[in-house]
């Protein structure tokens, strides 16, 4: 059942974080939705502009609709990620989001504000929440000044000034991480203390983390091991998850380590068995494998198990996106 991300938000906040998943074909679909149900745990769909375009926008849609009706237990939102003006409004428009990310966060604080305030107008004229993004996402290094790094990080007193003026119902702040394989030099990590002067400014407002993947060391070797070369690769260290979830941090978002272990299965199958060219039989061990992936990440955020309760809390307070 499709539902309004605001309600799984409600559920969570300040006891777990629900996984924010990016997906872009029907292997990661299967996967997705069969770690989740196996860990009893809700979540979020998110569809990046590089997936719309990758087959068609109307392909993911319906991979999602199927997946819906494979396993009826199944409770998540469906969420643009990064989204531009242009693609929230067709996302608003095409009645199957729960919600959109609108991110301009390039852009000048009053520019991204403006930006954010008329996707707000348009999206809630929907029903739809919105995600907006401030600070700049990034790697911080460990041998910067710390007046810079606090610079790169999102400043508590503007959060609360941008939410204000932008009416979005979430935001994506910087807060240490960044996207992709190679986010820390040395040990540093999340920002747990800006964290929490963000949630000072905005008790009870659902804080977003993107850049969450954790890279595992395990999965990286083995994909070196097999012929890759991903030299220096480090994420986010999942011990952190639960700590920032009670910080009012509701969503996570991970899509690098998903494709770290789509690059370790087909490099491993195809090394070890060189003669094969059928695409079924590493696609199958990629669906079971990711499956696993997907239903430790729930553990880790504290999602898994919270099936049922968000259900019921979901059913109570409003009508689902499609049913
Ligand atoms: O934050 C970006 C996500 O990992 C999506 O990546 O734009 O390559 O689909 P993508
Ligand atoms: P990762 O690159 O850490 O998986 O982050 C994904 C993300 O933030 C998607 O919006
Ligand atoms: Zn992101």
């Amino acid at each position: 059942m499709i539902v309004p991300t605001r309600t799984l938000f409600e559920h969570a906040y300040g006891n777990y974080a629900v996984g924010a998943y990016n997906i872009n074909n029907l292997e990661q679909t299967m996967g997705l939705f069969k770690g989740c149900i196996d860990s009893q745990a809700p979540f979020i769909i998110q569809i990046s502009k590089g997936a719309r375009a990758y087959t068609d926008k109307k392909m993911l849609e319906a991979i999602i609709r199927t997946a819906d009706e494979i396993f009826p237990d199944a409770l998540f939102a469906v969420h643009l990620d990064h989204g531009d003006e242009q693609t929230c409004y067709d996302c608003i428009a095409s009645g199957f989001y729960s919600s959109v990310m609108i991110d301009a966060s390039h852009d000048p604080f009053d520019e991204n504000a403006a930006i954010t305030k008329r996707v707000v107008d348009a999206a809630h004229a929907k029903g739809l929440s919105v995600e907006a993004e401030l600070g700049m996402l990034g790697g911080v290094e460990e041998d910067i000044q710390v007046d810079e790094k606090n610079a790169m990080l999102t400043d508590p007193d503007e959060a609360y000034e941008f939410v204000k003026l932008s009416g979005c119902d979430s935001l994506a702040c910087a807060i240490g991480t960044s996207h992709g394989a190679y986010k820390f030099a040395g040990s540093q990590g999340i920002h747990m203390e800006r964290v929490a002067e963000i949630q000072k400014r905005l008790p009870k407002f659902p804080l977003v983390m993107h850049g969450s993947s954790s890279v595992p060391q395990d999965e990286v070797a083995r994909i070196n091991a097999a012929g890759g070369d991903l030299k220096g690769a480090k994420g986010v260290d999942v011990a952190q998850y639960l700590p920032a979830a009670k910080l009012g941090v509701c969503k996570v978002n991970i899509d690098t380590d998903g494709r770290l272990v789509w690059t370790r299965v087909h490099r491993e199958f195809f090394r070890d068995k060189p003669s094969e060219f059928d695409l079924r039989p590493p696609g199958k061990i990629f669906i079971a494998e990711y499956a696993k992936f997907i239903e430790s990440r729930n553990g880790y955020l504290g999602s898994a198990g919270q099936l049922a309760g968000a259900r019921e809390h979901a059913l109570k307070s409003g009508s689902p996106v499609l049913a």
